[in-house]
């Protein structure tokens, strides 16, 4: 059975921070969850670069027992407001994306609120539906076919939870 964590919180994402997220990122086993390919050391840290760099994007660390355990993000696309949030493997399972994400929609207001997700990534969309996100199945209809084929799923948060 999973350990179990015991506080989860939220905070600025700080430069060693980073370093994390890229190991986090570079694990294959969670590249074919997400779907995402890895991005290379120099990619990975131009990409932070600018997420921390834009005003308009939001970004926190997860800190997990007092570890880096992944990270939270929100930015703005086609005028959808998006969110992402990557776990380290070897954190997965004992509810730290759940409490990060329910967190981050306490203090993230704007809605909806709208995150992509691949079909078969079940721990994902199970986080999604447990912070009361809904499959929007009309959005889906009219989304462009994928190149690879991959079917992805959108789920919103509409409403203000309270
Ligand atoms: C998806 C991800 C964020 C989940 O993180 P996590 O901290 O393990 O999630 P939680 O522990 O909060 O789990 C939430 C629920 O999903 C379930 N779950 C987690 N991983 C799962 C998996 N691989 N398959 C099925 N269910 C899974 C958990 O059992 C839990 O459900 P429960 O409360 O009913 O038992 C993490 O696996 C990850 O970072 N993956 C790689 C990046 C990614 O996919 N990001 C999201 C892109 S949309």
């Amino acid at each position: 059975m999973a350990e179990v964590t015991h506080e989860v919180r939220l905070r600025p994402v700080e430069d060693q921070d980073v370093e994390v997220f890229f190991d986090h990122q570079a694990d294959p086993i969670a590249n074919e969850m997400a779907a995402v390919p890895a991005r290379d050391k120099d990619q990975f840290t131009a990409h932070w670069a600018k997420i921390r760099g834009d005003d308009t994007k939001i970004h926190w660390t997860i800190v997990a027992d007092g570890a880096v355990a992944g990270n939270v993000v929100s930015w703005e696309q086609d005028g959808q407001q998006l969110l992402g949030y990557w776990v380290g493997r070897e954190l997965w399972g004992r509810g730290i994306a759940t409490e990060a994400v329910t967190q981050f929609l306490t203090q993230m207001r704007t809605r909806p609120l709208t995150a992509h997700v691949v079909a078969h990534n079940a721990g994902s969309i199970r986080v999604l539906e447990k912070c009361g996100f809904h499959r929007d199945h009309a959005q889906e209809a009219t989304a462009p076919a994928s190149d690879d084929g991959i079917q992805e799923y959108v789920y919103v948060l509409d409403a203000l939870q309270t």
